[in-house]
């Protein structure tokens, strides 16, 4: 069953874009990893400062094996660098794990 890994990114008061330009950049080692269907990162239109980068995996290990891969690290290798101003560009981030529980059929309409 699939399974959905969210990485909450909290980033600074006024920041967000620097993020938006890396994700635009990003090197893309996730794309072929085995197990993987596939994410969206997710800007706050409310005023919050928490990103979302929302990925679904084919099942629980297919998400661990990336985590621990160096495709993982490849992908995040300036993750940690500050923007050019000098500020961070995240200031903490959680994993959330979730499971669909309930919806609605997908392609309706
Ligand atoms: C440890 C905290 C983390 C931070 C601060 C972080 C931040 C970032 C940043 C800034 C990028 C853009 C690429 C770059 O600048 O190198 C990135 C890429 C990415 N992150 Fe994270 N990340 C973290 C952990 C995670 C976790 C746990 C997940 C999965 C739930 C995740 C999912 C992704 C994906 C799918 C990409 C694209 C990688 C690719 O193109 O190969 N990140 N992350």
């Amino acid at each position: 069953m699939t399974v959905i890994k969210i990485n909450a990114i909290t980033v600074p008061a006024g920041g967000g874009d620097e993020l938006a330009r890396r994700f635009a950049s990003r090197v893309g080692a996730v794309d072929g990893q085995e197990g993987f269907e596939g994410f969206e990162l997710l800007r706050p239109t409310d005023g919050r400062h928490q990103w979302l980068v929302v990925t679904r995996w084919r099942d629980e290990d297919a998400f661990q094996a990336w985590a621990t891969s160096p495709a993982f690290a490849h992908g995040h290798a300036g993750a940690d660098r500050p923007a050019p101003d000098g500020a961070p560009v995240s200031v903490s981030s959680e994993l959330w794990s979730y499971e669909v529980a309930g919806g609605s059929p997908t392609g309706g309409g």
